[in-house]
């Protein structure tokens, strides 16, 4: 059964200049894009997508790259599409991300680390409207 995921490339992939060869790389792993956009989070849009680690010391630092400057948001669509984009992007840290993950190969660091990728169903629907609206997603 197909299912969706949330993926953002995040700001530091973004001015590296990676948008095309994450974009290819998630199409030909098997992931039809079902809504694509360029966009900026404000504070408060950063500060409410990862509310969740709004306690962690990280979390100033992360609302600060996050915003910095331009994101891509998609909804990615497949067969297990949240835990099989998460094997895509690897771990966290791109240290410690399996060879030829995208984090592995663009990541610079566990903070500013290329991409995000949603971590449950029930997070992955929340976020996909978060950033789009009906009419956007095809
Ligand atoms: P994401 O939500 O962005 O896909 O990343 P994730 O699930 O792999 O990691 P998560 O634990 O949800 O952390 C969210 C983002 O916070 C930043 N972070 N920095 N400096 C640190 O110790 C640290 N830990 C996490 C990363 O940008 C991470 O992706
Ligand atoms: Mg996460």
């Amino acid at each position: 059964m197909s299912t969706t995921t949330l993926m953002m490339i995040k700001p530091d992939a973004v001015e590296n200049g990676h948008i095309g060869n994450i974009l290819e790389k998630v199409t030909t792993s098997g992931f039809r894009i079902k809504a694509l956009k360029l966009t900026q989070l404000t504070r408060s849009d950063a500060e409410a997508f990862y509310d969740v680690h709004k306690e962690r010391p990280f979390f100033g630092e992360l609302v600060s790259f996050m915003t910095r400057g331009p994101i891509v948001a998609a909804i990615l669509e497949k067969e297990n599409a949240v835990s099989d984009f998460r094997t895509l992007i690897g771990a966290t840290n791109p240290a410690e991300a399996a060879a030829g993950t995208i984090r592995k190969l663009y990541a610079t660091s566990m903070g500013e680390n290329a991409v995000h990728g949603s971590d449950s169903n029930e997070n992955a629907a929340l976020e996909a409207a978060f950033h789009f609206s009906g009419r956007e997603q095809f």
